[in-house]
């Protein structure tokens, strides 16, 4: 396997994974710990925080607000945050720019939406394309004057915050993101900001906040009820990341031979519902729990390879993220898989019912995409020459893809795994070599 200055990645398939690694922190809980740090009183310190561009965007913007983001002074490789509150954020100098990071942008408007400043919010190609109205909808009936492409459909995005005041607002998504936002406006408006979803989204902001003292109640699994007031300042190690592990999930479960245990990582049940599916296919995985950071239970996972065969997702948010990893481990298995309900697949970094849909048939695998998902007929993929579209979730399930293919294949604009795990093919690789 080599990554060439061309950003192509080359993987032979078939070589079965064995050992134990443990993985870069959950991008999800990284980008969240940054900002309640913000917004706490007292310097919080981060270990294990999620490399790559996404979380670096966020680092970058809370400088641009005059926060103090630095490395601490051992050799722990940990990030010391100086928050001093909501009122020591300063406006922005100039444009903030979010890159490839749908996180990074919506918390943002959520943040600033409370702050009596003019903030410009805006990121790379792909992210100026995905939709916004879903947020900013909810922050304007709180009082947050938002204006921006398409009236605010699309970034860039202005804000001009300040006075908010809280009431009932009803998302028309479920979405972990927009749920977030509208908390961080919450924190900030006068009275009770109370925020309903239609159907439940990954809940790492209301653990983290509530284990943070944040004037926050989980009313139930769709329904946050939220105060003015800030979260306490913390000592933090990021568990790894779910959605990475799936990759070494689906890798370890379709090749055989392969037996790999994956530690210190979120099993945070709104994370690894993918788990629950692959078993569903006759996946073998057990998973351990060990302890609680922060409200988030960390374990283990490990899996052993073994037959798998097709099955029926429905998705649903919390595992949209896995749908293209999972419909990798459809293209190894027997029968057909049918992945329903998830149309939000066409709106991520790409429209993942496309791309997987391109991908996968390069690899001589029946797909049929849909408006809202995709049919894989599983088989023996062969070797094939592959592209990422750009998008790292897209690269990497590609990379597994190969992984388990006859023969050799390569993967195009591998750069494009920089934005959330740019050590992918070296921890790939590692696992492989320990055969
Ligand atoms: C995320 C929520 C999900 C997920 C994304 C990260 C989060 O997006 O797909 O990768 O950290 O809250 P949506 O909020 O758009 O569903």
């Amino acid at each position: 396997m080599s990554a060439g200055p061309v950003t192509e990645l080359t993987i032979t398939g078939e070589v079965p994974l064995r050992g134990q690694i443990r993985l870069p922190g959950c991008k999800g809980i990284s980008h969240r710990a940054l900002v309640f740090a913000a917004l706490a009183h007292g310097t919080s310190r981060i270990t294990n925080l999620a490399p790559g561009d996404d979380v670096g965007r966020t680092c970058a913007a809370l400088a641009t607000l005059g926060v103090s983001v630095r490395n601490g002074d051992d050799d722990s490789a940990a990030i010391e945050i100086a928050g001093a509150g909501f009122d020591a954020l300063r406006e922005p100098e100039d444009v903030i720019d979010c890159g490839n990071s749908g996180t990074t942008l919506r918390l943002l408007v959520g943040l600033l939406a409370g702050r009596p400043h003019l903030s410009v919010l805006t990121g790379d190609a792909s992210l100026r394309l995905r939709p916004m109205a879903r947020v900013v909808r909810p922050l304007r009936a709180l009082g947050a004057l938002i204006d921006g492409a398409a009236d605010a459909g699309r970034a860039p995005l202005t804000v001009r915050g300040g006075g908010l005041v809280g009431e009932r607002v009803d998302l028309e998504v479920a979405s972990g993101q927009v749920k977030t936002a509208l908390v961080l406006a919450g924190l900030q408006a006068g009275g009770v900001t109370e925020i309903v979803e239609p159907a439940p989204s990954r809940d790492h902001t209301e653990r983290m906040l509530v284990a943070l003292g944040a004037p926050l109640e989980r009313v139930d699994d769709r329904t946050l009820r939220v105060r003015e007031g800030a979260p306490r300042a913390f000592e933090l190690e990021v568990p790894g990341d779910p959605s990475s592990a799936a990759f070494f999930v689906v890798a370890a479960a379709i090749i055989p031979g392969s037996s790999i245990v994956i530690e210190g990582v979120s099993v945070n049940p709104g994370r690894v519902e993918y788990l629950d599916v692959l078993r569903a296919m006759g996946a073998r995985i057990e998973v351990t729990i060990s302890g609680e950071v922060l409200g988030e239970p960390v374990g283990a996972i490990a899996v052993e390879a073994a037959p798998l065969h097709g099955t029926e997702i429905f998705s649903r948010e919390a595992i949209v993220d896995e749908l293209p990893v999972l419909a990798v481990a459809a293209a190894f298995a027997d029968g057909a898989t049918e992945i329903r309900d998830a149309a939000e697949l066409a709106v991520k970094e790409s429209n993942r019912i496309t791309t997987m849909h391109q991908e996968l048939s390069r690899l001589g695998v029946a797909v049929e995409p849909r408006a809202d998902g995709l049919v894989v007929w599983g088989g023996r993929p062969q070797g094939a020459a592959m592209t990422s579209h750009g998008d790292h979730r897209i690269a990497m399930a590609a990379a597994v893809a190969a992984c388990g293919a006859t023969g050799e294949s390569t993967v195009g604009g591998w750069d494009a795994v920089a934005v959330s795990y740019p050590g992918f093919a070296e921890d790939l690789e590692r696992l492989r070599g320990e055969g």
